[in-house]
């Protein structure tokens, strides 16, 4: 597995939180935090800047539309829920990512977590900051004592398959979805 700070032994990335090492000079620092309020429209922003998200997100509505802001509510209200934000220097909420821990019975009573809705701005991608996102957001599950983390991907999200297989996930499963 690469140095990418998603092993045990080497998490000093999330630890640090808001800091230096990014691969490229330009790149701001940031610091990782839990999601306020306030960050609602940067975070639909970002869920809706992207060709599947735009399809499903309108940020637009972001400050307007009460079901983004209940839904704020129900995950802030959630002691299993850590909905995350990547804020660089200056305050620009420049990436965001969904953390859910989840009890259950089989290996022996194991909690997982589960990463949903990981985006990095269009114009910082590829400088490592989704890398620190995850490492952030992996040692999250490890502090609530999860075995495993899991997340799923649209079959069509061909670099963002790579991005996680280089994080050594896995593509062990097939995942289904039922619309209702
Ligand atoms: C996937 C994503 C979170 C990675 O963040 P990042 O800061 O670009 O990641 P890093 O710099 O740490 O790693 C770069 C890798 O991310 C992936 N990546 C880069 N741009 C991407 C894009 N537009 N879409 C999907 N994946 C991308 C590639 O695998 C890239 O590796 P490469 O340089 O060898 O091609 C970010 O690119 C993104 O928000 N993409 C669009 C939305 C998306 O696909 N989210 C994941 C949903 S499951």
């Amino acid at each position: 597995m690469s140095d990418n700070g998603l092993s045990p032994q080497n998490n000093q990335g999330a630890e640090r939180g808001g800091d230096q090492d990014l691969a490229a000079p330009d790149t701001p620092g940031v610091a990782i935090r839990p999601a306020v309020a306030g960050d609602l429209p940067a975070i639909v922003g970002l869920l809706a800047d992207d060709p599947l998200g735009r399809l499903r997100d309108d940020a637009a509505a972001a400050s307007l539309d009460p079901a983004y802001t209940a839904a704020f509510a129900a995950i802030d209200a959630d002691p299993n829920q850590i909905l995350a934000v990547m804020a660089a220097d200056g305050g620009r909420i420049v990436g965001t990512a969904q953390i859910t821990f989840l009890p259950g019975l089989s290996r022996k009573g194991a909690w997982r977590g589960q990463i949903e809705a990981v985006r990095v701005a269009a114009d910082l991608r590829s400088r490592g900051l989704g890398e620190r996102l995850m490492a952030w957001a992996v040692e999250r599950c490890r502090e609530r004592g999860c075995r495993l983390v899991q997340l799923a991907s649209d079959k069509t999200r061909l670099d963002a398959h790579r991005f996680y297989g280089r994080l050594g996930f896995a593509a062990s499963h097939e995942g289904f979805k039922l619309y209702l």
